[in-house]
């Protein structure tokens, strides 16, 4: 069953949310050559990320403890998958593709997350919070560099934003804990790796 999840996650179709997709009623703005160049590199790097996170809640849900945990994060899970196909719409759209290397971001993040599950669910939820919270700030970068008119962009990545910060919200209600400096650091560095790859493949 986790194995299908993954192969829908990289190659097909994860079960979303019954929410619609921001950017459907929003016009498509005007772009120049660049902006839409940028625009695509950058839901390139926000659907890697989503990604990431399909990966990190799967691999946490194989080693969670409490079944209180699973469910808690099963919505912000399902709401991921929406991320996941707004992003992929958008790159559509745009004329780019998602990253080649999604199997290994997805992969990657199964390890972490099950790492992160095995610490124990307060350490786990943390993790969560953080990495939501680390999402959020990239989103807001991402919004500052996005051309005003690329409206469907940001609608989407507007509504990102906005999901992020309630999960990690309900990840440090469900009893998240703050997580040490040093390991904030090191999801920062290996955020960092996975953006900076999927901005160029
Ligand atoms: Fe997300
Ligand atoms: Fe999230």
């Amino acid at each position: 069953m986790h194995f299908d999840t993954g192969l829908r996650t990289v190659f097909g179709q994860p079960s979303v949310t019954e929410r619609p997709n921001p950017a459907e009623t929003v016009e498509e703005g005007e772009l120049s050559e660049a902006e839409r160049d940028l625009a695509g590199r950058l839901m390139r790097v926000n659907h890697a990320g989503e990604v990431a996170a399909q990966g990190l809640y799967e691999g946490q849900s194989l080693t969670a403890r409490l079944p209180e945990v699973r469910e808690k994060m099963e919505r912000a899970a399902l709401e991921e998958n929406d991320h996941l196909a707004w992003c992929e719409q958008r790159c559509e759209e745009l004329g780019t593709h998602t990253s080649y290397f999604s199997p290994a971001w997805y992969m990657g993040s199964v390890a972490i997350g099950a790492l992160a599950g095995i610490a124990g669910d307060k350490w786990s939820l943390g993790f969560v919070a953080e990495t939501e919270y680390q999402v959020v700030r990239h989103l807001e970068e991402h919004l500052e560099h996005i051309a005003e008119q690329d409206t469907k962009s940001r609608a989407i990545l507007d509504q990102m934003r906005e999901d992020e910060g309630q999960h990690a919200t309900t990840a440090l209600k469900a009893g998240g804990a703050s997580l040490p400096k040093p390991v904030r650091d090191l999801m920062q560095l290996t955020s960092k790796v996975m953006t900076r790859t999927a901005y160029y493949i």
